[in-house]
């Protein structure tokens, strides 16, 4: 029988502190941030949940491996490792390195995007569809219905929905699809899982019309995880095995190693096309580095090396996919209204639903992220009406939903940190009717969110 306890497989070696701060002093800190927490510094949070991409602990052979790292220019060992670990879990021929994952889709769409052309996802990323728009092309979201459903308890809630793909490449015509993309786990949807069946489906519709597929692979190994849990053929497979199955399902990929790979920094473009590697080095060699390092010092790619081979462990997957749920779990138990299922790398609070008496235009999830960090000084992020409301024609409309993610670095907070974390989100619940609703006092043109000054209505 398994033990209720979730603990860390690992133990703690080297320690950083968190600086306390009294709620005054939050209170202080956030009005001078203009209650926008991308605004704070980081010393004055305690619990960071802002988000899991390149906050992760790296392991103690990963920081070994670092001392290996050799800084040649051209032909370093180090980058015969990396890629090596690669292409252990994704056999493309060609492996681009850069520096993280908005670099390979920079290269990618700057090669096969443009106007005129329309690229489907599960749902985009924010950096995916603007690397997308950017060069003319059109990102679409082709995500089935249920994963747009917070309340949905579909297990895969990331998976395309095959008949809208099959409806796309009918209305664009397959000439205009350069690439068919699959975000595995879907992050802008919740962190959900895509299944084996649905890439295989996906796979076969790409085969049939010939536009590759590329998956943004970010969180894979979280997804093969769910995979393993979820579907029985995979009950008892190994997860890099299964990650092999995703691969080899897909003509490339783009990746941020920030996420599952455990780095701190990294990323890279993979493919099979010849031509378009060719292409793609030439364009790295423009605006990252080398192609045996590309955006990265020898001493990253030493450490992402040892990453990859961590992440598919199955003793850090359970304890990883366990403790969200258990945030998750908490959360839910009390009251608090979250998106179901939990994903992989973070949970989401529906702010609409647990602050109703603020309108949308309000913004009930910056309400919520700015009562977090005064409360208990932890730092989540408003995805909502702050990060998608305002509109191409300068109107201001409603997202479909505002959330607040939790986001979890990976191996850096324990289960006491998390107790503490359910503990401020009961108190901010407890009071949440007291909590006012927030204006802008200064509004950037683009990706408004990250800049943007607000005021309590
Ligand atoms: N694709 C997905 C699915 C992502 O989640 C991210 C980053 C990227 C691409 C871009 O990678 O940051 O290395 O350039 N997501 C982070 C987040 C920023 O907080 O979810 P990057």
């Amino acid at each position: 029988m398994e033990f209720r306890t979730i603990f860390e497989p690992f133990r703690i070696h080297s320690v950083e502190p968190l600086r306390l701060t009294t709620e005054a002093q939050r209170r202080a800190a956030m009005q001078a941030a203009h209650y926008n927490v991308f605004s704070l510094h980081s010393r004055d949070v305690i619990i960071d949940l802002l988000t899991d991409s390149g906050t992760g602990a790296m392991s103690r052979d990963q920081w070994a491996a670092i001392q290996h790292g050799d800084e040649s220019y051209a032909g370093s060992p180090s980058w015969d490792l990396f890629k090596a670990a690669v292409q252990d879990l994704f056999p493309f021929t060609h492996v681009v390195p850069t520096h993280q994952g908005r670099a390979a889709e920079k290269i990618l769409f700057s090669l096969v995007g443009g106007p005129g052309r329309f690229i489907p996802n599960n749902t985009h990323f924010d950096t995916t569809r603007a690397n997308i728009e950017f060069t003319g092309a059109v990102a679409t979201d082709l995500v089935i219905d249920e994963g747009r459903d917070p309340a949905s308890r579909h297990p895969f809630k990331g998976n395309m929905d095959p008949e809208k793909l099959e409806a796309f490449i009918a209305e664009h015509g397959r000439d205009n699809i350069p690439l068919i993309m699959l975000t595995v786990t879907n992050n802008s949807g919740g962190g959900q899982p895509v299944s084996m069946a649905n890439m295989r489906a996906i796979r076969e519709i790409s085969r049939h019309h010939d536009i590759p597929l590329y998956l943004d692979a970010c969180r894979f190994a979280e997804n093969a995880w769910f995979i393993r849990e979820r579907e029985p053929e995979f009950a008892d497979r190994d997860v890099a095995d299964i990650v092999r199955e995703m691969a080899a399902l897909a003509d490339g990929m783009t990746m941020s190693a920030k996420k599952d790979p455990l780095g701190n920094i990294g990323g890279w473009l993979a493919m099979n096309d010849d031509e378009l590697a060719a292409q793609s080095r030439t364009m790295l060699v423009l605006t990252e580095g080398f192609p045996t390092y590309g955006g990265l010092a020898g001493r990253d790619l030493e450490a992402l090396a040892v990453g990859l081979h961590e992440a598919v462990s199955h003793d850090y997957l359970r304890y990883r996919i366990r403790s969200t749920a258990y945030l998750a779990d908490s959360l839910s138990e009390s009251g608090i209204p979250v998106v179901q299922p939990p994903g992989g790398h973070a949970v989401y609070i529906d702010a609409r639903a647990m602050l109703p008496h603020i309108p949308p235009l309000q913004y009930p999830g910056q309400a919520l992220t700015v009562a977090l960090y005064e409360v208990g000084g932890v730092r989540g992020c408003e995805i909502g009406t702050v990060m998608f409301g305002r509109q191409p024609d300068g109107s201001e409309v409603p997202a479909a939903m505002d959330l607040v993610r939790l986001a979890i670095p990976r191996r850096t907070y324990t289960q006491s940190h998390i107790d503490y974390v359910i503990e401020v989100c009961q108190r901010v619940a407890s009071t949440s009717a007291a909590l006012p609703g927030y204006r802008m006092t200064h509004e950037p043109p683009a990706l408004r969110h990250f800049t943007a000054q607000f005021e309590p209505v």
